[in-house]
């Protein structure tokens, strides 16, 4: 698999509304520039009927270009916005990148104040409001449906790890950032949006919930951003999807909220396949779907070396490679890391991690390796967010 640039040879509208003379926007050939006034018909001025979601960095509608095509409109809120040279930077980096299984951003918009993305628009919504069911939804995902699902979100993953140079660490792996087409083919979202936000701003929505559920503990104590962290992340997810149940329900006993710890408690008791998502009425392959639940214990586990590189996660899930003679040990939980009364000791307390300022990164070399954090919850309630 190959980065295929794609290259538009129009002479754009600069941010100032001149054709093509600020400095920026010379070598921007390969991203495709929109003007406000082009989006702003696309959506029907920024209709509230054509809103399809809010998310941590601003608004996302529903809209139709001027060569026919729906795509998703990403206005970034004004915390959101970043210096016109670095945003454009980083669209370019972006937007050249294309896979079966990643959401492509067509271009952007950069007049005046305004920071849009404009995104291919997938039909079938996420897996947050389809699967795990934070919305309405008459899809029905049997289990070849999800096999594929987990196949094609490892493969996107594996790509940016592996294939895209230099790399890309997404940093937010979860259910709402796994889109679905007209075929439920997956589509990862928001990749690179890390890069596309100021340095001191979150590309991890705390408030959001559940989304503290994927993060890796070194990740979130102490701030250490590497693929490894990506990985713990797709494993939270790949256990997601076969049990159809969110990585934390606190209607459920104590013991039992976090489905990571059940999945652990379970795979000590030899019964796994009770974890698997009871509407699918028994019609699953046991034997296959008790292996994802493995390979997803596989990558969370507390120690980052121990979790497999995506390329072999890929495999795994495929069975070209064998999960059996891996020694899977307990995962790792940031629930784990506190009191009895839900508090981070001080002991567990990193000096840089998401609720405590910089993110730092581990011995593996990241590309993005200077965010740094706002922390919207210390570490005294993080246990509320968990
Ligand atoms: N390319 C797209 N096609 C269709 N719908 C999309 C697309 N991108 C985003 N959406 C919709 O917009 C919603 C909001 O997306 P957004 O990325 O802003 O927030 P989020 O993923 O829920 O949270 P976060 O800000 O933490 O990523 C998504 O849940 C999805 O329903
Ligand atoms: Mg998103």
């Amino acid at each position: 698999m190959t980065c295929f640039p794609f290259l538009f040879g129009k002479r754009a509208k600069s941010p100032t509304g001149s054709v093509g003379n600020d400095e920026e926007l010379l070598g921007m050939h390969n991203v495709r520039l929109y003007t406000y006034k082009e989006l702003k018909v696309a959506t029907e001025d920024f209709s509230l009927a054509n809103k399809i979601g809010e998310g941590g960095f601003g608004s996302v509608y529903k809209g139709r270009l001027r060569n026919g095509k729906l795509a998703a409109i990403k206005v970034l809120s004004a915390q959101s916005r970043q210096g016109l040279k670095e945003f454009l930077a980083e669209t370019k980096v972006i937007s050249v990148i294309e896979h079966e299984n990643l959401v492509q951003l067509y271009g952007c918009c950069v007049e005046n104040n305004h920071r849009i993305l404009v995104y291919n628009y997938l039909e079938n919504n996420s897996l947050a409001q389809t699967l795990l069911g934070r919305g309405s939804s008459s899809l029905q995902f049997d289990w070849q449906s999800r096999s594929r699902i987990c196949i094609g979100i490892a493969r996107g993953l594996a790509f940016l790890h592996e294939d895209v140079q230099p790399y890309i660490i997404h940093r937010d792996i979860k259910a709402s950032n796994i889109l679905l087409d007209r075929d439920l083919t997956p589509k990862i979202s928001d990749f690179g949006l890390a890069r596309l936000v100021p340095a001191n701003m979150s590309h991890i929505s705390t408030g959001v919930a559940g989304t503290i559920g994927y993060l890796a503990p070194e990740y979130a104590i102490r701030g250490q951003v590497t693929r490894k962290s990506d990985i713990y992340s797709f494993g939270v997810l790949l256990v997601e999807i076969v049990s159809g149940r969110c990585n934390k329900n606190t209607k459920l006993p104590i013991g039992e909220q976090y489905l990571l710890e059940t999945a652990w408690n379970l795979y000590e008791r030899g019964e796994l396949v009770l974890l698997v998502d009871m509407s699918l009425n028994g019609d699953f392959d046991a034997e296959e779907a008790c292996k994802y639940i493995k390979i997803g214990l596989l990558c969370t586990q507390d120690s980052p070396k121990l979790r497999p590189s995506m390329s072999t996660v890929v495999k795994m899930l495929m069975g070209e490679m064998s999960v059996e003679d891996r020694k899977i040990t307990k995962p790792g939980l940031l629930s784990d890391l506190m009191d009895p009364r839900g508090k981070i000791p001080e002991k567990n307390k990193g000096s840089d991690g998401l609720f405590l300022g910089n993110s730092t990164t581990s011995s593996e070399p990241s590309t993005v390796t200077t965010a740094t954090f706002t922390a919207q919850y210390d570490t005294n309630n993080l246990s509320s967010a968990l």
